[in-house]
């Protein structure tokens, strides 16, 4: 509704991960880089935790757009698997055949596999999101498909993305043996008041606005306490204080609308 009022092509703050409002702050970067070093050098596993709506997600969209053509890649968002509906479904993304086929000839498979891809040069990633609702059977299962290897190289680079909890569950004494394997953990931290502020600048920015700056200081400094530097928490609040704006045919966002809307 605000759209036209303020002159804005798109949503500003619109939850959904278009690639065109992706702000790639330092730690953005960071935790992208971790993850392609992670894969590039076959470290095995790779974890990256963060709070609820911090840009997990985010980066994993990012980071599938950054790796080239050698990389096959199969990306399951976490639910109650077995380890046999597991690998189905990273056989339909690496455009294997699973149908009729048993949990050990599916591994079978998949080992002759990536063994070829490994010997064409190629680089094989599971990606599997919201890893912190795994259960603890269903990360030995994973750590099993990790023991694929060659005497030289991991031959699949498996990267767990999940909310704090996935750490404890790594730590749990059972699991022992799953932490030693994981080479590389990178936790994304929330934006700082200044990055706030670059975020919510940038993402204006991209819809085509050329005017005054919205946001007033006291406003951004409101936003930061509130949202803790989260940014799903800063969408949903920049756009409720955006629509109350617009109802109140005020052009700017002060530290007291903020208020309102809280
Ligand atoms: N770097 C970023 N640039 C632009 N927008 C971002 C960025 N990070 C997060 N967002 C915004 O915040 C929303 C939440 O991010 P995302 O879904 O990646 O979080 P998450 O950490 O995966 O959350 P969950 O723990 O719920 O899975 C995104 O839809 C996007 O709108
Ligand atoms: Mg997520």
């Amino acid at each position: 509704m605000y759209l036209s009022y303020f002159g804005f092509k798109e949503h500003p703050f619109n939850v959904t991960p278009d690639p065109k409002f992706l702000y790639f702050g330092e730690a953005y970067q960071d935790a992208l880089a971790y993850l392609v070093y992670g894969i590039r050098m076959r470290k095995g596993f790779v974890v990256l935790t963060g709070e609820i709506g911090i840009g997990k997600t985010t980066v994993i969209n990012a980071l599938l757009e950054r790796l080239d053509d050698s990389h096959r890649v199969a990306h399951l968002v976490h639910s109650n698997m077995s380890l046999k509906d597991m690998l189905r479904f990273i056989f339909r993304d690496y455009g294997l055949e699973a149908a009729g086929k048993s949990k050990s000839e599916l591994l079978l498979d998949l080992q002759v596999f990536l063994t070829a891809l490994d010997q064409r040069g190629g680089n094989a990633v599971l990606i599997i999101d919201e890893a912190q609702n795994l259960r603890s059977w269903q990360l030995e299962e994973i750590r099993l498909l990790s023991n694929i290897e060659t005497a030289k190289n991991k031959l699949i680079q498996i990267v767990l993305v999940g909310q704090p909890e996935l750490l404890h569950l790594i730590n749990a004494t059972e699991l022992r043996q799953f932490k030693q394997r994981i080479s590389l953990h990178f936790h994304l931290k929330a934006l700082n008041r200044d990055e706030t502020e670059n975020y919510i600048d940038y993402r204006v920015k991209m819809t085509g606005y050329q005017g005054k700056k919205i946001f007033e200081d006291g406003a951004l400094d409101e936003i930061y306490h509130f949202t803790e530097g989260i940014p799903r928490l800063i969408n949903a609040l920049c756009d409720k204080a955006l629509i109350k704006a617009c109802i109140s045919n005020q052009r700017k966002v002060d530290k007291k609308l903020i208020r309102q809307v809280i």
